[in-house]
């Protein structure tokens, strides 16, 4: 379903929608336009607020139906907290208000936005978060529920955003924008929830073609053979076990502007991670066809930014492999040559993430040159234990950047926490075969850290930053924009990160 969101300058009571919804923060006035909708439909809405002690806190509802000559109506009210009001506040305020009307079967409303000012961001970045926040909410994955038709119907699929007329351009344009960025997080959400038996490297590649055709990118495929070829031992290696076929995906975006710098998105795509003959226990397996996040996220997050075309170069890039045991698969012990002809000990096949990632890091820094570089993997449990489900990990030693993705993540709401990445973890990783063994030594610990160590080797003198989503990527619980499964994590990230860059 694409959901219909319009801006409107006029009251939310003229708008011909079933339901009219407000946003209230704890130090609120009752405002006209409340007066006006209440008045319409009959209701004191000013004892009703009172006696219900509606006092505007976070995420507080309070809902009203109406029924008035012989049509229903409905009036919701949700708080925002503290006068001043962050921005993902907003964000689950409106996931929330989305939540209650879809489950109330509301099938359109109109929204009074609160005045800007109490909102602690720009208002064009507010008005680009409202759409990416609705278009967000309004995703779910029912695709494979039969015989449950209430779960499948969706609800709310129009809203009137309603705003003063001095915001009414600034919100028209923003909305666009906001479109072309949920559809790309609902997306990558959508590949990373369906089975991992549908989504193998082969059909990722296939989606990211389909992609660049439609958006005039350039893209380049390798296969297996191409790889083994190249001597990308790492992607390779990983794919040996299983029986589909390796690749690496490599997206273009160019600006028409000269001289313009050129960012390297890269993203992890196991599209499903066993462990490999260093095989995981059944429970962690369950979620693992999530292991593909960060390549959904870089080729979806692609498809936005050829859309918004932003004044940079972009490079997309995906290694995508299996992760499985056979009597083909790579072993513990096994040695495994990279692109930069730098060798490690696989110690354990299920530190696989960091050995495609070697190959694709060391391929984009040699063809690419990009000034910056990002990557995103659901790399390690040690990250999602560190964090929890609210932070991505972000290591680098360059420090500028950092503040660059810092900023981007605060904007978009793909909230990211710095480890260090010091050298004092460097030991850990040392092999006494290899160059490098592919898991840390136990006596250092911090996995997430001595996994983005490994990944360090490979980047060269390029200033990249390391996103670990392991803990953020699938299963978030308590944002309301979410639901259980995928979370689309890194694609509002990457795309405000380069819409910003350079600015
Ligand atoms: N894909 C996993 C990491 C992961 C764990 C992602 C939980 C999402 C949720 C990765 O390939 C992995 O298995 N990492 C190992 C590394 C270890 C063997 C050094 C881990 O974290 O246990
Ligand atoms: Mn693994
Ligand atoms: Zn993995």
């Amino acid at each position: 379903m694409i959901l219909d969101i319009q801006v409107s300058d006029k009251n939310v009571s003229s708008q011909k929608t079933d339901c009219f919804a407000f946003l209230l923060p704890e130090d609120f006035k009752i405002s006209n336009d409340i007066k006006t909708c209440a008045k319409d439909l009959g209701v004191d809405i000013e004892a009703y607020l009172r006696q219900h002690k509606f006092s505007g806190k976070k995420l507080e509802t309070f809902y009203l139906p109406v029924v008035k000559d012989d049509t229903l109506s409905h009036l919701i009210f949700i708080g925002l907290g503290k006068p001043k009001v962050e921005l993902e506040g907003l964000r689950r305020a409106l996931g929330h208000l989305y939540k209650q009307t879809s489950s109330r079967k509301i099938s359109s409303f109109a929204l009074q936005m609160p005045q800007l000012s109490i909102i602690d961001a720009p208002a064009k970045l507010i008005a680009q978060q409202v759409s990416v926040t609705l278009g967000m909410a309004a995703y779910d994955f029912v695709e494979f529920i039969t015989t449950d038709q209430e779960r499948k119907e969706k609800y709310t699929n129009k809203i009137i955003v309603c705003v003063p007329s001095k915001d009414l351009p600034t919100f028209k344009n923003e909305s666009k924008d906001g479109e072309i960025i949920s559809q790309a997080v609902n997306k990558a959400r959508h590949w990373i929830n369906l089975p991992p038996m549908q989504v193998t490297p082969h059909e990722l590649a296939q989606e990211a073609k389909k992609i660049a055709k439609k958006c005039d990118l350039k893209i380049t495929v390798f296969d297996e053979k191409e790889i083994k070829k190249m001597g990308m031992g790492g992607l390779a290696g990983v794919s040996a076990g299983s029986d589909l076929d390796c690749h690496l995906v490599i997206m273009e975006y160019k600006t028409k502007k000269k001289n313009a710098p050129t960012i390297a998105f890269v993203g992890k795509g196991i599209t499903f991670d066993s462990g490999g003959l260093s095989l995981k226990p059944a429970q962690s397996m369950e979620t693992m066809k999530d292991d593909m996040s960060g390549a959904a996220a870089v080729i979806a997050g692609m498809e936005a930014l050829a859309q918004l075309k932003p004044d940079v170069n972009i490079i997309g890039v995906a290694p995508l492999a299996e992760n499985l045991p056979s009597g083909k698969a790579t072993k513990p012990g096994d040695i495994v040559r990279f692109y930069n002809d730098k060798t490690a000990e696989v110690k354990n096949t299920d530190a696989e993430g960091r050995l495609i990632l070697a190959d694709a890091l060391s391929y984009t820094v040699k063809h690419y040159k990009p000034d910056v570089m990002i990557d995103f993997a659901t790399l390690t449990g040690a990250c999602a234990y560190a964090l929890g489900p609210f932070f991505s990990g972000m290591m680098s030693m360059h420090d500028e950047l950092v503040d660059l993705v810092q900023e981007a993540a605060d904007r978009s709401g793909d909230r990211v926490w710095r480890l260090p990445l010091h050298d004092d973890y460097e030991p850990a990783i040392k092999s006494d075969v290899a160059d490098l063994q592919n898991i840390g030594n136990q006596q250092y610990m911090a996995g997430a850290i001595t996994a983005a160590r490994f990944l360090k080797h490979f980047v060269g003198e390029t200033p990249w930053v390391h996103l670990d989503i392991a803990g953020t990527a699938f299963n978030v619980p308590d944002i309301p924009y979410y639901r259980t499964g995928a979370t689309g994590v890194g694609v509002r990230l990457m795309v405000d990160f380069a819409m910003n860059y350079n600015k």
